[in-house]
């Protein structure tokens, strides 16, 4: 039997219950926490593959992502409040649907976290070019600024920050609370400034055709920048520390993913209102695919000369509207904020290969913790020198796309996993229960394979790749050398031994 190794849920909530959390998030804090893990590469640099992609109909697309994520985030939940120990999705499927699929789910959280690292390398990267050649007068070769898909060799500052970011988790960098909150704010008022300057000058016609590619079109777009929206589980992972979870969790999620919705249906109306946001296409009239060769030669032929063709949207949109300084100023906006997002996914991946290694299912050297620094450096260093290499040689949006292929798979498996602990253990304590289960769940089952099916057929086919890779090294190596499977069931005690998360997970805005 493959199915047959169950973690039981007791021996992982026994390393949760040591945990000394006290509850005193409220639903605002909630809201900014969810809101500062989200607001990133998705909606600052992805508005321009998604327009490629769509047209003026990314505002459904941005809808369409917004509410798979909502109901995803609401099973996710009862998940978190539960089962609230490292390892976020492979650990609820270890204890619902055993070791075959929690590894499945570990390994597609890889592509979520490493890829997604990668990609908000990339974005940061455009940005910080944006602001050397705008406001700098800097020029830097295109060969050593962009990968290979995008008429270049190398993305060298891509590499860099991957890089930086990676050296400041092994030394054990942590982003205080306070950092955490000015983040968030300088986003906000980034996106803020850029509706209020970009609506005014909004011009109907530029909605028009509203749809040039179809559903077909809006659908891809949709599963695109589902990426803007990946972060929000930061507060589902927080329950444990809610006040009344019941009330405030939902207001958390709901709130943070509705205000992001917002925002994020705003600034594509000012990109599309005031620059226009039509797919370029090829003498046929067909719309290349964005992020490829074929796009990037004919944005060259054509000066650039279209928000499509940016790789720093807003910035981009700003300038050509005249408001050059303060392109420059949402372009710096996001230079600063960009890295904490690395930061995050970076640091997620490490603590998924920490759990997994303490499981038996990667080598112990993988748990390693540094003397003195006391955070897993082994495995920090592998991951980072595979985000850098993502980044110097890949475009955002197959990051992107690459790493939502990951992301929908585990919410999937999440959201199953909670529709079937319901029968197999319904009596159990859920500090918090997803609303109407048996309606959003299977909603978010759907929503989910929906999104998955409209990617690229080369991200789908990169997915099965990576499956199929984890598949034999999981039944060639891991499955022997697993701890459940040799009959130890370890309780770490209070989880003393995972390094600690490089964000306070509650951003007090008072300190
Ligand atoms: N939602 C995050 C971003 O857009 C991952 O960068």
């Amino acid at each position: 039997m493959i199915f047959d190794r169950v973690k039981p849920l007791d021996a992982i909530l026994a390393t949760a219950e040591k945990k000394p959390l006290t509850r005193t998030l409220g639903a605002f804090q909630l809201t900014m926490l969810g809101v500062g893990a989200v607001i990133g590469t998705g909606i600052f640099v992805l508005t321009a593959e998604a327009a490629q992609k769509a047209g003026p109909g990314m505002m459904i697309s941005f809808i369409i992502a917004g509410f798979v994520c909502a109901v995803a985030a609401l099973c996710y939940a009862e998940m978190a409040s539960m089962v609230p120990v490292s390892g976020s999705a492979y650990t609820y499927s270890y204890a619902v649907m055993g070791e075959l699929l929690a590894w499945m789910v570990g390994w597609a959280l890889i592509l979520e976290y490493a890829v997604a690292a990668g990609a908000v390398s990339v974005g940061w990267s455009g940005y910080m070019i944006g602001i050397l050649e705008n406001a700098l007068h800097i020029n830097i070769p295109d060969a050593l600024v962009l990968g290979p898909y995008d008429g270049g060799i190398i993305n060298l500052p891509a590499m860099v920050i991957a890089g930086l970011v990676t050296w400041l988790l092994v030394i054990g960098t942590k982003e205080s609370a306070m950092i955490n909150a000015i983040l968030v704010m300088i986003k906000i008022a980034a996106l803020t400034l850029f509706v209020v300057l970009a609506l005014p000058v909004m011009q109907m016609q530029n909605f028009e055709p509203f749809a040039p590619l179809g559903m077909a079109g809006i659908s891809a777009a949709a599963a695109s920048i589902f990426f803007a929206y990946v972060g929000f589980d930061a507060v589902s992972t927080a329950a444990e520390e809610t006040k009344n979870p019941q009330r405030n969790m939902p207001i958390g999620l709901i709130g943070s993913l509705a205000i992001c919705t917002i925002f994020y249906i705003l600034v594509a109306a000012g990109v599309i209102g005031s620059v226009g946001a039509q797919p370029i296409t090829d003498a046929a009239g067909n719309a290349f695919a964005a992020g490829s060769l074929e796009l990037s030669q004919a944005c060259a032929a054509m000066g650039d000369n279209a928000v499509v063709c940016s790789k720093e949207a807003l910035a981009w949109t700003l300038r050509n509207i005249g408001w050059t300084q303060v392109g420059n100023l949402v372009g710096l906006a996001a230079t600063i904020a960009l890295p904490s997002v690395i930061l995050m996914m970076m640091f997620g991946q490490t603590r998924i290969f920490f759990v997994m290694s303490r499981d038996g299912l990667l080598p112990a050297i993988f748990s390693r913790t540094h003397a003195r620094y006391h955070t897993p450096h082994v495995i920090t260093m592998i991951t980072g020198v595979f985000v850098a290499l993502f980044a110097a040689f890949f475009p955002v949006g197959k990051l992107a796309d690459i790493s939502n292929s990951g992301t929908l798979f585990a919410f999937l498996m999440v959201s199953i996993a909670v529709l079937v602990l319901r029968r197999t253990d319904p009596n159990r304590v859920r500090p918090f229960r997803t609303p109407l289960v048996n309606v959003i769940a299977p909603v978010s089952v759907a929503g989910c394979a929906y999104l998955f099916w409209s990617l690229s057929v080369d991200t789908k086919l990169m997915f099965v790749g990576w499956a199929v890779v984890g598949l034999i090294v999981y039944f060639g190596y891991s499955r022997r050398r697993s701890h459940v499977g040799l009959g130890h069931i370890e309780v770490h005690e209070d989880d003393s031994d995972a390094p600690p998360p490089p964000v306070p997970p509650v951003p007090s805005f008072k300190s």
